[in-house]
């Protein structure tokens, strides 16, 4: 049997990480989220869409996480630091924190823009001023000053798109050819939908639901062209590798079983070689199973 894992092909820049920024993460305790009478509904919310899972998803998906973040060139186990490559997009940290594990999954200000630090951030001045009837309507006082403060504005549908597009647009090379998914089947409309709307007080409007500045964000960061290089040797002792590749199943005769349930003659199966991409969804992982379990039946009828 031969193992077959992926290999880094190439040495490559130093990945495309932005520099910290003048804002700090006061983290989503300090938006109130249940604490205070403040956010409350937005932090029920929140408990129930996906961004809040993600951490617990990334712990779920270990094995995978960590030859990703080896492949990558990091520790392995490093990849539930804050402040590692897989902190940018799959959980958020208190700023100061970032030599220790993510604090949540992503979170408000992953979204919304880190609100500290305390007197410099927009934390204390997006708070200002009675808030309209109209939840539509922009022009309290706190909302524009904060915009001035890093408060982003994702009333703003390009801007919007472009935050989602910033996580779920995987466009560093090195990042997928350590085997990481490009995000290409990302749903952008029905994440606004089914997930991200529940917390707006306001009703969707068509302009939320316009692909085009979607499609724009993409445009602005393009997926370069990868390769993913197979090679016999894990890349990674111990670990299991992402794909497993028989060369050659062969079924014998075995003489303890009855002769109805076995083949008349040992039969060499075609290796099982499914030839999915790595960011390939569970269901045609499954399909691909389902179909060479046919095979097998197959050959092992037309050998009885
Ligand atoms: C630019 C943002 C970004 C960075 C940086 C990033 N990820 Fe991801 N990661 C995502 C998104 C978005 C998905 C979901 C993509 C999809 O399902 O197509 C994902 C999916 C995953 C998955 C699930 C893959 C699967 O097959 O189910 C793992 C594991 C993972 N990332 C690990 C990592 C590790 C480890 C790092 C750091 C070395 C990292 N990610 C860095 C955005 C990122
Ligand atoms: C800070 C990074 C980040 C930002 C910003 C972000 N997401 Fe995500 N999102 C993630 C990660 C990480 C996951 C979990 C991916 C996984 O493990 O499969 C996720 C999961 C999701 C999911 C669940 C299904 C899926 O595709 O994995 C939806 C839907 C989603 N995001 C929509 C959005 C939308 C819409 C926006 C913009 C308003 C957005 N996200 C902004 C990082 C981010
Ligand atoms: C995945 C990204 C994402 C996350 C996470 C997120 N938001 Fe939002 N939020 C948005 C978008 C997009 C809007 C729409 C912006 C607008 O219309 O001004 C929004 C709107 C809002 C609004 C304005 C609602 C309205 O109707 O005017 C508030 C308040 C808000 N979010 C608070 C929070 C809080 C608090 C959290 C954390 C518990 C949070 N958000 C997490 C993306 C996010």
């Amino acid at each position: 049997m031969i193992l077959t894992t992926l290999a880094l092909t190439a040495l490559l820049p130093a990945n495309g990480r932005t520099q910290a920024g003048k804002y700090k993460t006061l983290g989503y305790r300090s938006c109130g989220t249940g604490q205070n009478a403040c956010h409350v509904s937005d932090g029920d919310w929140w408990r129930s869409d996906p961004h809040f899972k993600t951490i617990s998803d990334l712990k779920r998906k270990q094995q995978r996480s960590m030859q990703i973040a080896q492949t990558y060139g990091m520790k392995a186990g490093d990849y539930l630091l804050g402040g590692s490559r897989c902190g940018d997009c799959h959980g958020e940290v208190v700023s100061g924190r970032e030599s220790r594990a993510m604090n949540t999954g992503v979170s408000c200000e992953s979204c919304h823009g880190p609100s500290g630090p305390n007197g410099a951030g927009y934390f204390e001045v997006h708070q200002e001023g009675a808030r309209s009837k109209d939840p539509l309507d922009v022009s309290r006082s706190g909302y524009q000053k904060a915009l001035k403060v890093g408060l982003v504005e994702l009333r703003k549908v390009a801007i919007r798109a472009g935050t989602c597009v910033r996580c779920h647009q995987i466009s560093e090379k090195k990042l997928l050819e350590a085997g990481h998914p490009t995000g290409e089947g990302f749903d952008y409309l029905g994440g606004i939908k089914k997930d991200i709307s529940k917390h707006w007080d306001y009703a969707i409007r068509p302009t939320d639901i316009d692909q085009a500045p979607f499609a724009a964000a993409v445009q602005r960061k393009p997926i370069p062209a990868f390769t993913l290089k197979i090679t016999n040797s894990p890349a990674v002792s111990g670990m299991r590798p992402a794909v497993v590749v028989r060369d050659t199943v062969v079924i014998y005769k075995n003489r303890n079983l009855p002769a109805w349930l076995n083949p008349n003659n040992s039969t060499t199966l075609e290796s099982f070689d499914p030839r999915l991409s790595h960011d390939a969804p569970v269901d045609s992982i499954l399909q691909e199973i389902k179909r060479y379990i046919e095979y097998v039946h197959q050959c092992i009828n037309d050998n009885r």
